[in-house]
């Protein structure tokens, strides 16, 4: 696909195009709404519309493309909808989706909402998006599969897979979009929409290769970012769209501007005009405008001075109509059937991957999973037991509310009449401040066995444009559970929120800990399987948890240092409280870390505890060396010494260990969900080959270089027990 010819056929209409019917194809329109206006229908019929983003409704979209199959040429349209984690069923966050570490749930889910989408008109989705986030201040962190490059890559090729199925034409297949890029998530301090500063060995070996898999794995389309990127907002960054996604990588898929971002070219100050700004976008093939018309109103113009030949016109339209054939949309196989909804099958599929996202950060003295057989009262308190918005998350358009299962229907329906719920939400929402719903939540707690607090973060407040400067539990959310806990009742905390969130205090005020993020329709259900036992959590952390946000960024494979808290100085390091008065001048601990929080963050990326305990063993490499045409496999022995049925999530790492340019300190390569049983035991293997070793080098060649590396097969990026190998030349 990355190589896609002109069709005869698309030849063919191309010639029959008039320059204007040309630079109609790349204009996308905003046709929202519950009618179609008469500006809409006369663009549309007179070939000035190429796509149309957020109609939703099937008989108007149905009409929508009955206009288009009237005009001169009846060239249907693309019709674009934000189907980012679900459509009318919605499954967790994509940062949730991340956690599960089951790509194959994912791809699922994808299918399912190309499905339940696709029956209302819509043939293109923009998702996945696939910047690789390391700061939770990001409100859109959300949107992400989190830091990692290696599980980023994995999710996207999944849900590319997901939303296109076998055959873009294909019914119940809509096209995929991969955004935003790149760089976007590496927006300073987190603020939204700001510039990207990201060295060029960070660009080539973190943020770009989530982009380049999804691109091998067939994804028709892709967004430039918002983002300034070393002086040029990718709309007109000749380096990634030309050089990068054209050249190197061959990508003949459509470009479609982010909303507006050719327009605001002009307001990043990189064109005077929108002529200008058409332009510079139209050079770097940027194919399809989003709702500006600087396209529209300028290419033209531009044409007649000889500015854009009209070649470059045919090129920009060629990728759209190209899409449209992919989509089947020009031989009339463009209708999309209906679809009974919801499915069954489908919410079934959303409980199974929000319980697999779930991450049990803490369960003091096995408080969790709860004695369903000794359980006689619960609390439920908090503003997010009984939130059918807000568990859906961020970026929910069209969820339906009424479809979601809280988190408090569930226990209802867990508990039949054995179980007394006692429910208080003593906040209204999650910023409430006001405390005067605490006494109803301390009667419900003092009236049970054990408190369940559902806290975090309304749906609002993360997502585009969203972003926090504090990412502790906002409102008066910490004094409801230090008031909880002072009751002397054991007090389990679920969290849904939409970004990792600095928990020290809620730890500290909790016995058992499960991080939910926004679940989605059926996040209820699936968090009391977890509570009562029915499963075992086995999510795991897609990012670092800070201790505190003035860590942030802070990230498991972040660059070694010339002082590195593991080096030379290791347990030099001396913190705020432990220096004498009056201390003389000294590079105190000589590491790189904070006086007030040390060095390592509240929790590790891959991080999550199960019901049971899992014992490894030290890594066993079949051989010591690995040739470049050769393969290694490396194994270790995991035990379930617990007794209870889990799945564990066993993590590759490996580290570079001297490189052309300095490498990090470790990088995820492989990973295995394994089924154990308890007392179960079971080898795991990864097998490495050099392309799992290469990287982007001093000189930009893509390749591994020869020397020592390490391994590691461990729980979660902190721990295991190294071992080394070589990579020997030829
Ligand atoms: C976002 C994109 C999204 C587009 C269309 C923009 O504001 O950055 O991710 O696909 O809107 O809704």
């Amino acid at each position: 696909m990355i190589n896609e010819p002109e069709t005869h056929e698309i030849k063919t209409l191309l010639s029959q195009m008039s320059l204007e019917e040309k630079i109609g194809q790349l204009q996308m329109v905003d046709a929202s709404g519950d009618s179609i206006p008469d500006w809409l229908e006369e663009a549309v019929r007179s070939g000035r519309v190429g796509g149309v983003i957020n109609q939703v409704d099937p008989a108007l979209s149905a009409r929508l493309q009955d206009i288009a199959r009237d005009s001169r040429l009846g060239v249907p349209l693309l019709s674009a909808r934000d189907v980012i984690h679900g459509f009318k069923t919605v499954y967790p966050i994509p940062l949730g989706q991340a956690a599960t570490w089951n790509p194959d749930l994912v791809k699922q889910a994808a299918r399912a909402s190309a499905a339940e989408a696709a029956a209302h008109g819509v043939n293109w989705t923009f998702s996945p998006m696939l910047d690789v986030s390391r700061d939770p201040r990001w409100g859109r962190i959300a949107e992400s599969f989190g830091e990692d490059t290696y599980l980023t890559s994995q999710m996207g090729v999944a849900m590319v897979d997901g939303y296109q199925g076998d055959d873009l034409a294909d019914p119940t297949s809509i096209a995929a979009c991969v955004k935003h890029f790149a760089g976007y998530g590496a927006a300073e301090g987190g603020r939204d929409y700001s510039a990207a500063n990201i060295p060029d060995n960070e660009l080539r070996n973190v943020y770009l290769p989530p982009f380049w898999n999804a691109i091998k794995a067939g994804a028709a389309s892709l967004m430039p970012s918002f983002s300034d990127v070393d002086g040029l907002p990718a709309t007109a960054n000749d380096t990634l769209m030309l050089e990068i996604l054209r050249g190197y990588w061959e990508f003949e898929g459509l470009v479609v501007s982010d909303w507006d971002a050719i327009a605001e070219l002009t307001v990043h100050g990189l064109a005077g005009t929108y002529q200008e700004a058409a332009l510079l976008a139209a050079k770097c093939r940027v194919d399809m405008e989003m709702s500006s018309t600087a396209y529209a109103d300028h290419l033209q113009g531009l044409v007649s001075s000889g500015a854009v030949s009209e070649a470059e016109v045919d090129r920009l339209t060629s990728a759209v109509l190209r899409m449209k054939q992919r989509l089947g949309l020009l031989d009339g196989r463009a209708s999309r059937p209906a679809k009974p909804d919801p499915l069954q099958a489908d919410l079934d599929l959303a409980q199974t991957i929000a319980r697999e996202s779930i991450v049990l950060l803490q369960n003091t003295g096995n408080v969790l999973p709860l004695q369903r057989s000794a359980l006689r009262s619960i609390a439920v308190v908090g503003p997010l037991a009984d939130a059918p918005h807000d568990q859906m998350g961020t970026w929910v358009f069209d969820g339906d509310a009424a479809r979601s299962k809280t988190p408090l229907a569930a226990l209802n329906e867990a508990g039949d009449d054995t179980v007394d719920i006692h429910f208080a939400s003593a906040l209204e929402t999650s910023r409430d401040r006001s405390h005067t719903g605490f006494s109803a939540a301390l009667d419900a707690a003092n009236a049970s066995d054990v408190i369940v607090a559902f806290l975090g973060e309304e749906s609002i407040l993360s997502g585009e444009a969203h972003s926090r400067a504090d990412i502790t539990l906002p409102g008066a959310q910490l004094a409801l559970l230090k008031a909880l806990k002072a009751t002397g009742k054991p007090v389990v905390t679920v969290i849904l929120a939409g970004r990792p969130l600095a928990l020290k205090d809620v730890l500290a005020e909790s016995d058992a800990v499960l991080f939910a993020w926004h679940g989605g329709s059926m996040a209820g259900p699936a968090i009391v399987d977890l509570l009562l036992g029915a499963a075992s959590p086995s999510g795991r952390l897609p990012t670092t948890f800070p201790r505190s946000v003035g860590q942030v960024p802070i990230y498991y494979n972040h660059k070694r240092s010339g002082r590195p808290t593991d080096g030379e100085h290791a347990g030099e390091m001396v913190l705020i409280d432990d220096i004498d008065p009056g201390a003389p001048q000294t590079s105190l601990g000589m590491t790189a870390f904070y006086l007030d929080e040390g060095d390592k963050p509240l929790f590790p990326f891959g991080y999550g505890l199960t019901y049971s305990q899992i014992h490894y063993d030290a890594p066993d490499l079949h051989q010591a060396a690995l040739t470049p045409d050769g393969t290694l496999t490396a194994s270790a022995r995991v035990r379930n010494v617990g007794d209870h049925a889990v799945t564990e999530t066993v993590q590759l790492y490996i580290c570079d260990q001297v490189g052309s340019l300095t490498r990090p300190v470790r990088e995820l390569k492989g990973f295995e969900r394994v089924a154990l049983a308890p007392g179960e035991e079971k080898t795991v293997s990864f097998t490495l080959s050099i392309a799992d070793l290469s990287f982007s080098r001093r000189d930009k060649s893509w390749g591994a270089e020869p020397g020592w590396f390490t391994l590691w097969i461990a729980p979660d990026a902190q721990s295991g027990a190294p071992t080394a190998f070589e990579l020997r030349e030829g």
